[in-house]
């Protein structure tokens, strides 16, 4: 049955309804991403639940979201209820062993796990213009944005310096515009708006340090099964344009992070994209265009992305093309859309001469799908009737208590636990706002004695002079902003190549730019 080599997935069944065989996925495959569709409650989340215990059991990290909490049941051991016996019976799960998995809690708020952050700068401006839903020209200006943070060596870390790079570049609008065009203070003025309504909604608890370590959502335990991250997504889905860019960016991070390695004989992480539709309702052409590319170019990395969603018409079909696995439980097919969306899943499949898979996919029982996965070749199988296997794990969400000790049980404990503020675009442009404060002060100082020589000594000279007795050169106006600039540029040469990287980054950043 399993072996190291596949997951087993569950039966199928002959047209008489009797056990045809066990039904795997091959670990060989498991990068060629996968399907898993289904109406509300006819088996989605138990399915996602049994093929991320077989990754893990595989030694194969996996990364999931968990929508409404009932997913967390994965970190506990299974009971033998009377109807999971029943199914591991059905499809000569034997023996049916209950197993708890090494699970890792995530939540952007920090609440219902370790908080999961990434900064602004890694972000990149593609994705936080559509995170805040902006207009083409908002786009525009905030490319320039990051453009002039890394010119001007500010570090963009959290929303605070975000906001504060905005206040300057509004200031500066005409110099700025005439270099660059299109930057007015209104519009920049819009984009802060925006930026206020996002962290009203929580997403700054999301940007700023310590971002998110990739390594630690591919761990492995000692005796060598997969971490499962899970992600608590219950509070993030009020804010879905939050939950698909985080998902979106992860994915991006994993592709920029990873290295090329071929075909693998297993995956090296499985991501399970749940409601997957929000990834593309209402996503501009350039954006699908690109989440298209990565799902195509992260198969080399050795990730294996599955996306989970009620209905196949949800999910553009340059992506769908590219989903070897897939899991179709029941559809409805009431009103038209319904139908069609049962005929393009039916058509997607390899046809199997026993049955109409149109009819089949309408009268799938619950825990039931349509199974067609990667066979030698990378083919697919040709699609069965299949009874999908209970879980090994419990079914149902874990209690607040067992999270709380899971959390402080676990390997990243203590980690991300405490925002770290570092020094970044809002203090350095505070600090060059009052350096600019001062110097002027002390031209007019200057000014005022009526002539443009001083007497150093004599209260006209730089009015902090460095301990050490090391003089202060000769005080021009710009003195000051020339030292702040000269930090900066320290800063630059320190930093430089990770804000650079932000901003021709990877191929959700940078494609745009023509690279
Ligand atoms: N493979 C299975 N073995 C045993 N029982 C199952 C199986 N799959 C589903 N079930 C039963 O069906 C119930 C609903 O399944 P599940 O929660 O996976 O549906 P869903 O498609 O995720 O629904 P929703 O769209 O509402 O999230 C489960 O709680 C469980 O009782
Ligand atoms: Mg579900």
């Amino acid at each position: 049955m399993a072996d190291d080599t596949s997951i087993f997935i569950g039966a199928s069944r002959k047209p008489d309804d009797s056990y045809q065989r066990a039904e795997q996925l091959l670990l060989q495959y498991g990068n060629r991403h996968g399907l898993v569709t289904g109406a509300t409650g006819t088996g989605k989340t138990v399915t996602l639940q049994i093929l991320a215990e077989g990754f893990s059991n595989a030694g194969v990290p996996v990364f999931c979201a968990d929508i409404k909490g009932d997913l967390s049941g994965i970190a506990m051991m299974g009971t033998a209820q009377d109807f999971l016996v029943k199914r591991a019976e059905q499809v000569k799960l034997d023996p049916y062993d209950f197993q708890e998995f090494p699970v890792i809690f995530w939540d952007l708020f920090g609440e219902q796990g370790h908080p999961i952050r990434t900064t602004v700068s890694e972000m990149g401006p593609l994705l936080l213009s559509r995170l805040m839903n902006l207009t083409e020209a908002q786009e525009g200006i905030m490319n320039i944005a990051f453009r002039l943070a890394d010119e001007e060596g500010l570090l963009l870390l959290d929303m605070k310096d975000l906001q504060a790079l905005l206040a300057n570049i509004a200031e500066r609008a005409d110099e700025i515009g005439s270099r660059y065009g299109n930057v007015t203070k209104p519009s920049v003025g819009a984009i802060q708006r925006t930026l206020l309504v996002l962290e009203q909604q929580g997403a700054a608890n999301f940007f700023g340090e310590p971002a998110l370590r990739i390594a630690d959502i591919m761990r492995t335990t000692r005796d060598g099964r997969g971490a499962i991250s899970v992600l608590a997504a219950d509070k993030l889905m009020m804010n879905p344009r939050l939950y698909a860019t985080f998902l979106l960016w992860l994915m991006s991070e994993l592709f920029e992070v990873l290295p090329e390695v071929g075909d693998p004989d297993k995956p090296k992480l499985v991501f399970f994209f749940d409601e997957a539709h929000l990834l593309f309702d209402e996503a501009p052409k350039v954006l699908i265009d690109r989440v298209e590319q990565v799902v195509r170019l992260i198969r080399s990395k050795g990730v294996g992305v599955y996306f989970v969603t009620q209905n196949p018409l949800d999910i553009p079909e340059k992506v769908l093309a590219q989903l070897g696995n897939r899991v179709q439980h029941a559809l409805r097919a009431y009103t038209p859309r319904e139908q069609q969306a049962v005929r393009t899943a039916a058509e997607t499949f390899r046809p199997n001469p026993d049955f109409d898979c149109m009819t089949a996919i309408t009268q799938l029982a619950t825990g039931e799908a349509l199974v067609s996965t990667l066979e030698v070749k990378g083919v697919p199988s040709m699609v069965q009737r299949t009874l999908i296997r209970p879980p090994s794990s419990r079914l149902g969400p874990i209690t607040a208590a067992e999270r709380q000790k899971l959390i402080q049980e676990s390997p990243v404990a203590g980690q991300y636990d405490q925002v770290i503020d570092r020094e970044s675009a809002f203090e350095m442009l505070q600090k060059k706002a009052k350096d600019a404060q001062d110097a002027e002060e002390q031209a007019q100082q200057a000014g005022s004695g009526g002539s443009r020589w001083t007497i150093p000594g004599f209260g006209n000279d730089d009015p902090a002079p460095q301990s050490g007795g090391r003089r202060a050169p000769a005080p021009r106006p710009s003195n000051r902003q020339t030292v702040a600039e000269a930090a900066i540029k320290s800063v630059v040469r320190s930093v430089g190549s990770s804000v650079g990287r932000a901003i021709v980054r990877g191929i959700l950043g940078s494609l745009s730019r023509g690279r």
